[in-house]
């Protein structure tokens, strides 16, 4: 159960997308222990109510659905006035989804889908944000505001099956860097490189998953980067993880080559069982 302070002038304002579930519920329930004030976005509005009820006037549901333009950019105006934010302190977009591929069924809208939640869902995220978080940059005191997006270390390499959820993560991480190099040093923004967490999108995963934290632990590891004094471009966690993946990355022969051919699944569009 974790313990909710009351909010000081040291407070801080945040909107987080994915805070129904996993790292994003764990990490608005680690804000509002600090005192601070967090919009909590996702589609189930009864699950940001209820998690909304933990901290009363600090949790605020603002229930949307990412993938939607139009919602999103009124998102805010459907709270009344008086409790709309006039200024942010930070973005954590966390809303995401994962869908596998099996060959031989390869569907476009598979992608698209994830797609529509994993990129173009932080991109509708921070449009509504930017002017908020610029109104912070501007306020003397306040701090560097940031945008922080929940990438996924399946970009340092390919993996199979991953070529939905990989290629929006990808997609995310250039849009976010892309973003750095125009938006200039008066919003910070951040690329979060998780490894495997256990929550409701890994639960029904049936392969390992090695170094896998809790939604707890990872949203605390979440935290720990962006309270960082100098707040970094990119942090990943678990560093085990991260060594393994970036050396595979480094050696895509050994990787495509050899290790690839074992944890791939479907048989190959070349192979003998798929001619069967
Ligand atoms: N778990 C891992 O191993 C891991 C590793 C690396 C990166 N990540 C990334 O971390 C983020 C959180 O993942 P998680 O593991 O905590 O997953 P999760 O428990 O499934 O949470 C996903 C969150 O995204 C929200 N969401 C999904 N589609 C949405 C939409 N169209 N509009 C608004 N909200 C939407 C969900 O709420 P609703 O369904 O209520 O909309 C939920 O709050 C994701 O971006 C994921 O890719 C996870």
């Amino acid at each position: 159960m974790h313990t909710v302070n009351t909010p000081t002038p040291a407070s801080r304002q945040y909107w987080l997308t994915g805070a129904s579930s996993g790292i994003g519920r764990e990490l608005a329930l680690q804000l509002a222990a600090r005192g601070h004030i967090v919009y909590l976005s996702a589609r189930s509005a009864d699950a940001l109510q209820t998690l909304a009820a933990e901290a009363p006037g600090q949790l605020i549901p603002l229930p949307c659905d990412v993938s939607d333009d139009a919602q999103m950019a009124r998102v805010f105006e459907q709270l009344p006035p008086e409790q709309r934010p006039q200024w942010l302190d930070g973005v954590i977009a966390g809303a995401g989804v994962c869908e596998y591929v099996d060959l031989p069924v390869l569907e476009t809208a598979t992608c698209r889908r994830v797609a529509e939640v994993n990129y173009f869902g932080v991109v509708n995220a921070c449009a509504a944000a930017l002017p908020l978080l610029q109104r912070a940059a501007q306020a003397p005191g306040r701090g560097r505001p940031f945008i922080a997006g929940l990438c996924s270390m399946s970009v340092y390499t390919a993996f199979p099956r991953a070529e939905a959820y990989g290629a929006a993560k990808a997609a995310m991480a250039y849009f976010l860097d892309s973003l750095r190099c125009d938006i200039g040093r008066q919003v910070d923004v951040c690329l979060v490189y998780p490894g495997f967490v256990a929550t409701p999108m890994t639960a029904p995963n049936d392969f390992p998953m090695p170094f896998c934290l809790s939604a707890d632990e990872a949203a605390r590891r979440v935290l720990a980067g962006l309270e960082k004094a100098r707040r970094p471009r990119a942090f990943a966690f678990p560093w085990q993880l991260h060594g393994i993946l970036k050396l595979a990355a480094a050696l895509p022969g050994l990787w495509y080559g050899v290790i690839m051919p074992r944890m791939r699944r479907t048989p190959t569009l070349d192979s003998k069982e798929a001619s069967r």
